[in-house]
């Protein structure tokens, strides 16, 4: 009998504890989205179904996002659609399709007081001068992230990011609702259209990650309590641009190509911030968008992108910096504001860190 069989037919009590052991595994990873919400509401410190029925309203837009997405290659949709968007970007068709699905999603169901897009010029306030309408959460999303990587078949993303509105409830949101630090978040989040699709959030309570069964269109709780390994040998940034780079980030590139202990590392760039984030929360890795002669504050948005993914990582046991700072005590200053984003693994980032205060 050959091994594997001998394991499978094998009979007495380890069997069966081993039996045991997988059931209990499957009945918690059998869990969706929705059951999810629901046990953890009581955990969450501002406990009220508010937030769940944020998080819900999100499950449902990534839902019909992943749907359009998922056929993007069997319709004529694909390119931009002549819009250019507040950062001077082509805009493609998908991203304001997402973008009005987000926005139609949350607003529909009257559960927040203002909403804040990468694709938006200002902020929405959200039927805020009512007073019946007593919505304390903001919400600030990329609709999608990555999006020249539509066009051929490659993983895009939503990001989303949560606070408690700082002015009065019932008073018009304003701009001071939207402009605080990360380490105000009191959810954020990212979807996935990838091989799966998957719903990855934190409200502060560790992260979870959910896989969509297409066939059913019902989240599954599939990586419960994911975590950055502490060391990892991925190193994600558009090396293209090395020439631009200060010389603290050229300097750590060098490291990782070195060869030494366990490098050279492996180099894995997708062009979109959420895909790379998630191979490198799974693997072990680190994700560079520095400032260069080009972007003299970087690419990446420090409220669409660069919070949310924070939090995420730092609840996840990775770390989030500008390179001397970390990014969830920047006090934004406005709306769209860029900064550099050097997220990932903890030893990695620290290690990236290092070069760029010796540099
Ligand atoms: P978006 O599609 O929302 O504009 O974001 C794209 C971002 C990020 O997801 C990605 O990692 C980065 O821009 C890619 O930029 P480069 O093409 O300059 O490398
Ligand atoms: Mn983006
Ligand atoms: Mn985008």
């Amino acid at each position: 009998m050959i091994k594997s069989q001998r394991k499978r037919y094998s009979t007495g009590k380890n069997s069966i504890f081993a039996l045991r052991k997988n059931f209990n595994s499957m009945s918690r990873k059998n869990r969706t989205l929705g059951e999810f919400i629901i046990e953890n509401q009581s955990a969450f410190k501002y406990t009220t179904g508010e937030l769940s029925s944020l998080i819900n309203a999100i499950r449902l837009a990534a839902k019909v996002v992943n749907y359009e997405v998922n056929k993007a290659g069997l319709v004529d949709i694909l390119g931009a659609a002549g819009d250019v968007n507040v950062q001077g970007e082509d805009q493609q068709k998908l991203d304001v399709y997402a973008n009005e699905k987000f926005i139609q999603t949350m607003t529909n169901r009257n559960i927040v007081c203002g909403i804040a897009s990468e694709e938006e010029d200002d902020f929405i306030a959200i039927n805020s001068q009512d007073e019946k309408y007593q919505n304390k959460y903001v919400v600030l999303i990329d609709p999608l992230d990555g999006s020249s990587n539509i066009d051929v078949n490659v993983s895009v993303g939503t990001i989303f990011s949560v606070y408690r509105r700082v002015t009065p409830i019932g008073t018009p949101v304003t701009i001071e609702d939207f402009l605080q630090p990360g380490n105000q978040q009191v959810a954020a989040g990212y979807v996935v259209y990838g091989t799966s699709t998957m719903l990855v959030y934190t409200t502060g309570a560790g992260v979870n990650g959910f896989t969509l069964n297409p066939a059913i269109g019902t989240f599954y709780l599939s990586h419960p309590n994911m975590q950055f390994p502490l060391d990892g040998k991925i190193y994600s940034v558009n090396e293209g641009n090395y020439i631009h780079f200060p010389q603290g980030i050229k300097n750590y590139i060098k490291y990782c190509q070195m060869e030494e202990g366990d490098r050279p590392y492996t180099s894995r760039y997708i062009g979109s911030l959420v895909s790379d984030f998630h191979r490198n929360m799974i693997k072990g890795g680190i994700y560079i968008y520095p400032k260069s002669s080009l972007n003299s504050e970087g690419k990446l948005r420090l409220l669409y992108e660069c919070n949310p993914m924070a939090f995420l990582a730092e609840q996840a046991n990775g770390k989030a910096s500008n390179g001397f700072q970390r990014i969830m005590d920047i006090k934004p200053t406005s709306l769209h504001q860029r900064v550099p984003f050097i997220c990932g693994s903890k030893n990695m980032v620290e290690k990236c860190e290092e070069f760029m205060r010796n540099a």
